[in-house]
């Protein structure tokens, strides 16, 4: 099986449709959609994500920590102000229906030997896995050989042998273009980047591949019309730092 793996859009509609654009213009081929969290937030377009998201009926669509602040399952000032802000107005706009969606997402998933969760196996909604130390607490809780997570908006990659407890995991930013290999015995945390709010310094939307039978994880990604979302953001009074942070990519 191939999946289309994609996190946070983060009601970034531009960088939504450029990602499935790029995924039809490179013949990349996919039987199923794995969605790991944060539909909403940061974002000026909340709907209509999740309208193109309900359209797409992914395999898994799960909750992620601004699904969650949006839905009032997590408290707002949890979240630095600028955020929070665009909390509070997407429950303003957000239609009952779409509610319902974000409603109705689980926050893990089992497929075989993957875990699905928005941000950590140990903490599902919660924890930035961004250094080794996280990653090899989280591996001791697994329970699966891979694990895939969003959250950090960070195309990183962790990898463990679970043969040699005492080795730290090696951790990688994951470049575009390059399938990885996925070797039987060593146990991985694989996160696909984010489509609508980048933070590796790199602008464009970022998505991932994962195919079971080759058993390898292809990270992408694409250009999109920044300037589409940072004007509809504008227009809507949004807080420039949120503007500006998408054309840096940080
Ligand atoms: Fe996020």
């Amino acid at each position: 099986m191939r999946y289309l793996v994609l996190s946070d859009i983060h009601a970034n509609l531009a960088a939504f449709e450029a990602v499935l654009r790029d995924v039809k213009h490179r013949h990349v081929g996919y039987d199923a959609i794995w969605f790991l969290g944060d539909l909403v937030g940061y974002g000026p377009e909340p709907n209509e994500c999740v309208e193109q998201m309900r359209a797409l009926a992914p395999a898994v669509s799960l909750a992620g920590n601004h699904d969650w602040a949006v839905l009032g399952k997590i408290d707002v000032a949890a979240f630095h102000d600028l955020a929070a802000d665009v909390v509070n107005w997407t429950r303003e706009v957000l239609t009952a229906e779409n509610r319902a969606y974000l409603q109705d997402r689980p926050t893990q998933a089992t497929v075989d030997d993957f875990l699905l969760v928005h941000a950590s196996p140990r903490e599902p909604v919660w924890e930035y896995v961004l250094d080794p130390a996280t990653a090899l607490a989280n591996f001791a809780v697994m329970g699966t050989p891979y694990a895939l997570v969003g959250h950090s908006h960070l195309p990183l990659l962790f990898v463990t042998n679970p043969a040699q407890p005492k080795e730290r995991p090696r951790a990688f930013l994951v470049s575009p273009n390059t399938s990885i290999f996925l070797r039987s015995g060593l146990q991985y945390i694989l996160n696909p980047g984010s489509v609508g709010q980048p933070r590796d310094q790199d602008p464009r939307a970022a998505y991932a591949v994962l195919d079971t039978e080759a058993r390898t994880w292809t990270l992408y990604r694409t250009e999109y019309p920044v300037q589409h979302t940072q004007a509809k953001m504008r227009a809507l009074g949004f807080a420039e730092p949120l503007i500006v942070r998408l054309q840096l990519g940080r």
